[in-house]
């Protein structure tokens, strides 16, 4: 568990609805998102060709808004376990981290699921 900055804490409460953005956190290349107020975070890696994620920062999702969606080949993902559900690589998953509050600092995890 990795303990965030007050500046990337700041940023990640920043995030609007809908909107993504790549940042590094203890080495880990990461891709933040805010989805209808949660924030979640994969690696910044696509499962197909091992390529950026995020490499638009206008494009994070689907246009409804519930998978997160690669721009490259548009595999896409469920956002609460990281599996994609459609695209070049089914049957494989992001690599999918989590925050943590405890008292007023911010951590990160790998998520378990
Ligand atoms: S690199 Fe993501 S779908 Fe191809």
């Amino acid at each position: 568990m990795w303990k965030l900055s007050q500046l990337q804490s700041d940023t990640i409460n920043a995030l609007k609805d809908h909107e993504c953005i790549a940042m590094e956190v203890a080495s880990q290349k990461l891709v933040v998102f805010n989805l209808h107020g949660q924030r979640f975070a994969f690696r910044n890696r696509c499962p197909h060709q091992n390529k950026k994620l995020l490499t638009d920062q206008s494009h994070c999702f689907d246009e409804t808004f519930s998978l997160v969606e690669c721009p490259l080949h548009g595999a896409q993902f469920l956002p609460s376990s990281g599996a994609c559900v459609s695209g070049p690589c089914l049957g494989h998953k992001l690599e999918r981290y989590q925050f943590i509050w405890q008292d007023d600092d911010l951590f990160l995890s790998r998520s378990e699921h």
